[in-house]
């Protein structure tokens, strides 16, 4: 049976529900499978009609053995977790403009973002291993702005689990603030941080010393959601598996996937699909100013720089985690190299990859760093030459790196742009890239942004400087 170890090399393997429900591995590492398995072309090629559902069922059930999970259940509850999707394709891609740049739109969940494919799985997965149990679990969530929403929606009213969402406020949109402050939900706390010098980054920091002291994880039952913990990326593959069938001829034809990235949590689930056998050509990483990744395909360092605020602000990460997996994999799971890599990124403020390494790292990646300029031109000339279609700032992100590096590409390759979020949720940033002044253009609406425009903020404010010690006294409270 397949089961997960940890990236840092220590502790006894889990099977995949302890590695959903603990999000960390014991000793602070990310969880990740013993083997990868490994999809041959001809079964590849009979999945191309498959619905996304049918699909994510095929790909998760190479991951979780049916005593875990039974087969029937898998499906109920993958199923479960697309019916509140508005579009009956759940993820559309569409061209935009000519046949070889098509737009994937990840944002036709509840809460509008691609962190809803995935965070609705994840939940239902630990709600179902925890009643089997008789437990209860408090998940603590960092967001830039779109996991929380996802994650607090996907909690409500779930019995086993206590959600707890930090934001930098500062740092995030009011339309995603009222996402998690609006609820009414007695399982839901909304945390609004403020003074948070480092963004996302610095809340990241909070719940990883939380998370590394095992007693402290214990007494209140700690579970993380986040983008490390292997059911999101599992099931955030599965993106790309669908892409690429829908603009694919055949099984082998070159395509490129353009991603707007951040902590490259859904990088990795990219790659996850290529190591499975999924024949990507290229990835492009699309950075915005915070250009961690493209700063190491560019010169070969991985360093940290002061956070800059933009437009795309759920990507808006100095330090990109998933990063750390990644770099396990190219390594060839070479533990005790990524330990010493953490240690100097910590101690000498960056890391220099060898030529040598630099070859395996960026073998099948692109990048680009896009300018807060770039991505407001881009959303208002789509908007304009593509009939009023409208980009959010993480998809013109992906747009804006794909049509810089287009010409690199491979001949004849199909360049599949994923769009993260719905417009709805950034009106300032719509505003200012089309200069309007008043009313948003329909698209730039949505029905469920409108409707708790009206509704009380239910939040706790909190400084960045205590936030540990008043999490540990309200957590404890509850539990
Ligand atoms: C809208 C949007 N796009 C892109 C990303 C980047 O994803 P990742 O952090 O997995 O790189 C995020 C999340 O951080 C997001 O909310």
């Amino acid at each position: 049976m397949l089961n997960y170890v940890s990236t840092r090399g220590g502790g006894e393997p889990v099977d995949f529900a302890e590695a959903v429900l603990k999000g960390f591995a014991d000793d602070g590492g990310m969880f990740v499978p013993q083997w990868i398995p490994r999809i041959p072309r001809e079964q590849l090629a009979s999945w191309r009609s498959l619905s996304f559902n049918d699909l994510a069922f095929e790909i998760l059930s190479m991951f979780i053995d049916p005593s875990i999970i039974p087969s029937e259940d898998l499906k109920d509850l993958i199923h479960a977790s697309t019916a509140p999707f508005s579009h009956p394709d759940i993820i559309p891609v569409k061209p935009l403009g000519d046949s070889s740049h098509y737009v994937m739109e990840l944002f036709h969940g509840p809460t509008l973002s691609f962190k809803d494919v995935a965070m609705g799985f994840l939940i239902k997965a630990m709600d179902y291993f925890l009643r089997r149990v008789g437990r209860s679990a408090s998940l603590l969530i960092a967001t830039t702005g779109d996991t929380g929403p996802a994650a607090a929606h996907a909690s409500i009213g779930r019995q086993t689990i206590d959600c707890w969402v930090l934001y930098p406020r500062e740092f995030i949109s009011e339309e995603q603030e009222r996402q998690i402050s609006t609820l009414e939900a007695a399982n839901v706390h909304a945390v609004a941080v403020e003074h948070c010098p480092d963004g996302g980054d610095s809340l990241d920091m909070v719940i990883a010393e939380m998370f590394e002291d095992r007693d402290l994880v214990e007494r209140l039952r700690l579970s993380s959601v986040n983008s490390i913990n292997w059911g999101r990326v599992l099931f955030q593959s599965v993106h790309y598996f669908h892409g690429y069938f829908r603009v694919a001829e055949t099984v082998g034809d070159p395509v490129a996937f353009s991603v707007p990235t951040g902590a490259f949590g859904n990088l990795f689930a990219g790659f996850l699909a290529r190591e499975m056998g999924l024949p990507v050509a290229v990835f492009i990483c699309a950075n915005n100013r915070n250009a961690a990744v493209h700063r190491v395909l560019t010169t070969g360092r991985f360093s940290r720089e002061g956070l800059k605020q933009t437009p795309s602000n759920a990507i808006d990460i100095a330090l990109p985690y998933n990063y750390w997996r990644f770099l396990y994999f190219v390594s060839g799971r070479d533990s005790t190299a990524v330990q010493q890599w953490m240690s100097q990124y910590r101690e000498k403020e960056g890391v220099e990859f060898s030529a040598q390494m630099m070859e395996k790292i960026s073998q099948g990646f692109m990048s680009a760093a896009v300018s807060d300029e770039e991505t407001l031109a881009t959303i208002a000339h789509i908007f304009k030459t593509q009939g009023g279609y409208l980009l959010d700032p993480h998809g013109a992100v992906a747009v804006a790196a794909a049509a810089k590096l287009v010409r690199q590409l491979p001949k004849d390759t199909r360049v599949v742009s994923l769009l993260t979020a719905h417009p709805a949720k950034f009106p300032k940033v719509i505003r200012r890239a089309l200069e309007l002044d008043g009313e948003l253009p329909a698209q730039g609406l949505h029905e469920s942004i409108e409707r708790v425009k009206s509704r009380f903020h239910r939040l706790s404010l909190c400084d960045c400087s205590i936030l540990k010690q008043a999490l540990i006294e309200a957590m404890t409270e509850r539990t």
